[in-house]
Parts: C-alpha cells; sequence; structure tokens
C-alpha cells in the first residue's frame, strides 16, 4: 500500500505552481501587518473560511485581492524562500515556478522589485538542495497590449526566467490572443507553455491552437485532450508534457479528473502531477500524489512513472536529467 511517506520521499519535479497561490494565511497575515494593510479577516480561521470557490472565475475572485500584502522585493522573497522550504521537505528536486507580474505592476508594484525578490530566494534555496526557476505568465484575462508591454519590461532581466507561458481566465482568451507575445519570447530563446484549463468552453479548439499554431512544449492542465485522438497522438509523438492538478481540478470542476489522468498515462502521454495553488487547494505535490494514489488505487510503479515523467518534461538539461532518473 502506498503511504503518505512514500509519496513525500519519492524524488520529483514541481512544474505547475503558481508562487503567489503558495502564500499560507500566516504569511498573509505577517505581511498585511508589516505593511500596514487592513484586511478583511484577521485570523488564519477567518482566512481559511473565505476560501469558497466552485469554479476558475469564483477561485480567482478570491486569489487575486489575497495578493494585495505583496509590496516589497522582502515580500517577494519570503513568500518564495518559504514556498522552497516546503518544496524541498516534499523531496521536489526541481521546480519551475509560474508568476503573475500584472497582477502586482497593476497595483504600483514595480517589475524589478518582483522578479529581484523571487529570484533571490531561488538563489539562497539552493542551500536546500532544490534547483528553481521562474516561468512568466501573462494575464490572458487582459488585453494582448498589456501582455507585450510586460514582454518588453520583462526582457531586460531575461537571465532570471526561462520561458513564458498563459493563466487566469480562459473565458474567450483563446491561446492564440497571444501568438505574437509567444513567437517573440521563443525568438528571445524562452520556452513556452499555456493553461489549458479544465471543461473550458473551447477547450479542445485551445488545445489545438496551443499546440499546432503556437509550439508550446507543455500543456497546463489540458487533460481535456482524452476527448481527441488526434492531439493524444501528436503530444506522444512530439513529446509534450501535460502538468496535472488533481486538488486543483477537484476545486474548480466537479472532480478530480483522475480517470482522464490515468487514461492518458496509459497510452503514455508525459503527464504529470503537481499543485497548482497549494495555499488554497489544501495541499502540496506529495498530497496530491496521495490523493490520487489512494483514490485511483495506483501502484509504486505508476507513481514513479508519473514522477519520471515530471522529470522528462522539465526544462532542465539532458546531464541534469540523467543524474535524477
Ligand atoms: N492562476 C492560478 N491558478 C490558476 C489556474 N488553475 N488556472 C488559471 N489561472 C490560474
Ligand atoms: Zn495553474
Amino acid at each position: 500500500v502506498i503511504t503518505n511517506e512514500f509519496t513525500k520521499k519519492l524524488p520529483k519535479c514541481e512544474l505547475h505552481v503558481h508562487i503567489e497561490g503558495t502564500i499560507e494565511p500566516e504569511l498573509k497575515l505577517k505581511l498585511a501587518q508589516r505593511n500596514h494593510i487592513a484586511l478583511t479577516e484577521t485570523t488564519v480561521e477567518d482566512i481559511q473560511k473565505s476560501y469558497q470557490f466552485n469554479d476558475l472565475a469564483s477561485f480567482l475572485a478570491v486569489y487575486y485581492p489575497g495578493m494585495s500584502v505583496l509590496i516589497t522585493e522582502e515580500d517577494f522573497y519570503d513568500l518564495a524562500f518559504d514556498y522552497l522550504r516546503r518544496a524541498a521537505d516534499n523531496n521536489v528536486r526541481h521546480v519551475e515556478i509560474f508568476f503573475d507580474p500584472q497582477a502586482h505592476t497593476t497595483r504600483g508594484i514595480a517589475f524589478k522589485t518582483i522578479i529581484t525578490g523571487l529570484h533571490r530566494a531561488i538563489v539562497d534555496a539552493r542551500a536546500l538542495n532544490v534547483d528553481a526557476a521562474l516561468i512568466m505568465c501573462f494575464l490572458r484575462d487582459l488585453p494582448k497590449e498589456s501582455a507585450r508591454q510586460t514582454l518588453l519590461e520583462a526582457l531586460p532581466y531575461k537571465d532570471k526566467f526561462i520561458g513564458v507561458g498563459l493563466d487566469s481566465d480562459e473565458h474567450n482568451n483563446p491561446p492564440l490572443k497571444f501568438a505574437r507575445q509567444f513567437e517573440d519570447a521563443a525568438a528571445h530563446g524562452l520556452h513556452l507553455t499555456t493553461h489549458c484549463d479544465i471543461d473550458q468552453k473551447d477547450s479542445i479548439d485551445h488545445i489545438r491552437q496551443a499546440l499546432e499554431i503556437m509550439e508550446v512544449e507543455r500543456l497546463d492542465h489540458g487533460t481535456n485532450i482524452v476527448e481527441d485522438p488526434d492531439l493524444v497522438n501528436f503530444v506522444i509523438k512530439k513529446g509534450i508534457g501535460l502538468t496535472s492538478c488533481p486538488l486543483s481540478n477537484s476545486f474548480v470542476t466537479p472532480d478530480m479528473k483522475g480517470k482522464e489522468l490515468i487514461d492518458l498515462l496509459n497510452q503514455g502521454v508525459k503527464i504529470s502531477i503537481h499543485s497548482d495553488d497549494p495555499a488554497y487547494f489544501g495541499g502540496y505535490i506529495s498530497d496530491n500524489y496521495y490523493k490520487m494514489a489512494t483514490d485511483f488505487n495506483l501502484s509504486k510503479e505508476q507513481l514513479i512513472q508519473l514522477a519520471r515523467n515530471s522529470f522528462e518534461s522539465a526544462w532542465i538539461s539532458t546531464d541534469q536529467k540523467e543524474l535524477y532518473l
């Protein structure tokens, strides 16, 4: 039988975690106090009680206001370092962290403040034996002009992040809206991924655009691909990874989408398990492995394959992969 201990000790990569989604209620309170910000909720319990959502839009409506406590470089440092400590504790060997600059620059925080704080935490976390990198996400519900501006602001710091992604509300915000920004990012040597959230109005169209037109290297979520065998064959042939987040799925849709995950795994898709917004969805990466293992009676071999897929999908060198696999 699979134990919590086993899923915790399993060496793994975290490839789908939003740094803003790792802010625990305790840190929210600490930063609110430090920055003299009045929160509606003043205890850990009240903050937890305010986490009520049943779809992506209602989640995002709780999620963005929660970022108001992040102001200084030190705040971004503390956020990332606290998370990386927990990653180390979950035997995460390598992590690729999403951050949403526009969620902060639109509140008047400088891009430099955000990236400098996050990056300094990554450098210091090497002492914990966690290797980490940043992926900059564009908020897809903002105009593409804002994404263009964000990429321009970010390019002087291009040694501090390794790729770009798309997140936030997918409804009527297809990947193609950002085709030009992705092309520009790729021309600067950046990796490409995009969220294709669960059960969206145009899930399959969005997945097809991302794969065939924008040539992304990974899909975040993307499990609706099971509905289209041709696209499944495409990701198998190209070795494109899918980063799946079972606990997150169970909050924003009626179920974990575990059946779809296992179906894709059995077909040979490079699918792996991640945590998305662990401070909001009730668990870190090992908890996601454990929940899948217990609810779907997964074998050790299946869990090891999922962890292996996470290394295969990671944007690390072949040498680095061989060290782990
Ligand atoms: N931002 C943070 N978590 C997200 C998710 N699951 N989907 C889209 N945008 C997000
Ligand atoms: Zn996500």
